[in-house]
């Protein structure tokens, strides 16, 4: 069975999505699914490619015992939209820039938002951290964990499913 390979995508590729990279990595570790379930991030601007996650973002994340490796790239249309099966845009504005890349509507099922998965917080987007302080990060790790946990029981479900499809 092919591996199902999870984009998150933000503006920067530094706070948000490297973030979400680490929380479902961390879950997808504790339940065994590295060898079906690949995560990666991108941003949707080339500002800080090469840069590992902004350092708040990765203390925050860290006191949750989480661990930010990412390295900073920028979204290659490309590229990505073949190579992913979910691609997660942060905010209504990476939403918006994805769908604007996929010119004829290609890829328009592979295209979510993280909060569609969320099952607790009740928000339409992930806010931008940058120039928030503490609670801003704290809120975005509060998303994220909420989302990817959703976001895992469904490619559980799907998994199970194609499993069950299989001779
Ligand atoms: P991110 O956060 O999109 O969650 O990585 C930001 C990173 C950089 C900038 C804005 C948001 N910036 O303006 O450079």
């Amino acid at each position: 069975m092919d591996k199902t390979k999870i984009l998150f995508v933000c503006l920067g590729n530094i706070c948000r999505s490297p973030a979400a990279q680490g929380v479902m990595e961390k879950l997808v570790k504790e339940d065994n699914l590295e060898e079906l379930i690949e995560v990666d991030s991108a941003g949707t601007i080339a500002y800080h490619v090469g840069e590992s996650a902004d350092p708040r973002m990765t203390e925050h994340a860290a006191r949750r015992g989480y661990d930010l490796t990412s390295i900073a790239r920028k979204f290659n249309p490309e590229t990505d939209f073949d190579s992913s099966d979910y691609i997660i845009a942060m905010d209504n504005e990476n939403y918006k820039d994805i769908l604007g890349m996929d010119y004829i509507g290609k890829y328009r099922n592979k295209i979510y938002k993280m909060t569609q998965f969320c099952r607790k917080i009740k928000t339409s987007e992930v806010p931008d951290p940058y120039y928030k302080g503490a609670e801003g990060f704290e809120y975005v790790l509060d998303i994220l964990e909420d989302s990817c946990r959703g976001l895992l029981e469904r490619i559980k479900d799907e998994i199970g499913s194609e499993l069950e499809g299989e001779d």
